[in-house]
């Protein structure tokens, strides 16, 4: 028989709400949140996208106002993309000197100095009439004269001012081109946050319908992770940090709290998790819908993620999170 004495009677400090807070052992703050936005070029007002709620997409004039609102609710960080008016087959637009982003990067520095992270994403989909992260060498994308391209877009993203520059093209070798190039150019003090473990995921169509980056044929199979794979996660984790990095990801978050878990276990660097679109999506079109109550089950899912044991979170929950711990 096994003792049963004395009873373990938990439920004692759950007893009211002081006691809850004295034991709560996972906390969350608005430092544990980067907030993506959109900015696009040639554009007068915002336009928003159905699939993405109240997420918009900014002209070059609201960026201002966007990044004060996002400071003012105690956000550290800000990730931006960029939506180009012309695309090509080299993705010129992403690594001009007067590209969209560049010219967002520059206008937030001046007016807000160092008192925001300025992350930018690296990649060419939104930039390519293929809409593939990386260039094409006949109907196949081309591993290292993406890489150089990459770099290419990261300089230009460096000399425009932004802190930290998150390739997400799932290119081998990505980061070693950027940090390579960006020390060769004098910017050894901008960071690298790599998507490091993206896997192939359909949680990401609304970001697709936002960025206008869907690929105009097959799939992104031959480059981003397959969800089957672990293992092969964790490769990429490792290569990443071999390379340079600064910070990694997985991303998705939700459906991959697993590897969250993992990443944390095994490697000694910061680890941020994607909370990607569809994700967002799901929740949004059930509270819509009024089948759940949008802020508890934002607060539930975006705890489980840290609690996986992501040090911070890429989400478009960022304002409405913010706000909730500002105002509980
Ligand atoms: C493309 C990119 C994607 C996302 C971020 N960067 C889409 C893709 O790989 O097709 C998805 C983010 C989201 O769904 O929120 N480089």
């Amino acid at each position: 028989m096994t003792s049963s004495f004395p009873t373990r009677r938990l439920r004692r400090l759950r007893k009211n709400e002081k006691m809850r807070n004295l034991v709560q052992e996972i906390t969350f703050s608005p430092n544990d949140l980067i907030c993506p936005v959109f900015v696009q070029e040639d554009l007068k007002s915002r336009i928003q996208v159905d699939s993405m709620a109240e997420i918009e997409r900014l002209p070059l004039s609201d960026i201002t106002k966007e990044v004060e609102e996002i400071k003012n609710l105690k956000i550290p960080a800000i990730m931006l993309f960029g939506v180009p008016t012309k695309k090509d087959d080299a993705g010129t637009a992403a690594f001009v000197d007067d590209g969209i982003v560049q010219k967002a990067i520059s206008e937030i520095r001046k007016n807000f100095g160092d008192s925001i992270v300025i992350m930018a994403d690296v990649c060419l989909c939104q930039y390519t009439t293929s809409g593939h992260c990386g260039l094409l060498k006949g109907n196949h994308i081309d591993n290292d004269s993406s890489n150089e391209t990459l770099a290419k877009i990261a300089l230009s993203q460096a000399r425009a001012g932004v802190d930290i520059v998150s390739p997400s093209a799932m290119m081998d070798g990505q980061v070693k081109a950027i940090r390579e190039r960006l020390d060769r150019e004098g910017f050894t003090d901008v960071g690298i946050m790599s998507h490091s473990a993206k896997h192939r995921s359909s949680f990401y169509s609304p970001f697709r319908d936002m960025a206008s980056c869907a690929p105009q044929f097959g799939d992104r199979k031959s480059y981003q992770v397959p969800f089957t794979n672990p293992r092969e996660a964790m490769r990429e984790i490792e290569s990443d940090i071999n390379e340079g990095v600064d910070i990694v990801m997985v991303k998705p978050a939700l459906a991959y709290l697993d590897l969250i878990a993992e990443a944390k276990r095994r490697f000694n660097i910061p680890i941020s998790a994607y909370s990607v679109s569809g994700e967002y999506a799901l929740v949004k079109g059930a509270a819509k819908q009024g089948w759940i109550n949008e802020i508890d089950v934002m607060s539930e899912i975006l705890f489980s993620i840290k609690r996986a044991g992501a040090d911070m979170i890429v989400t478009y929950f960022a304002k409405m999170m913010a706000k909730q711990l500002n105002n509980p």
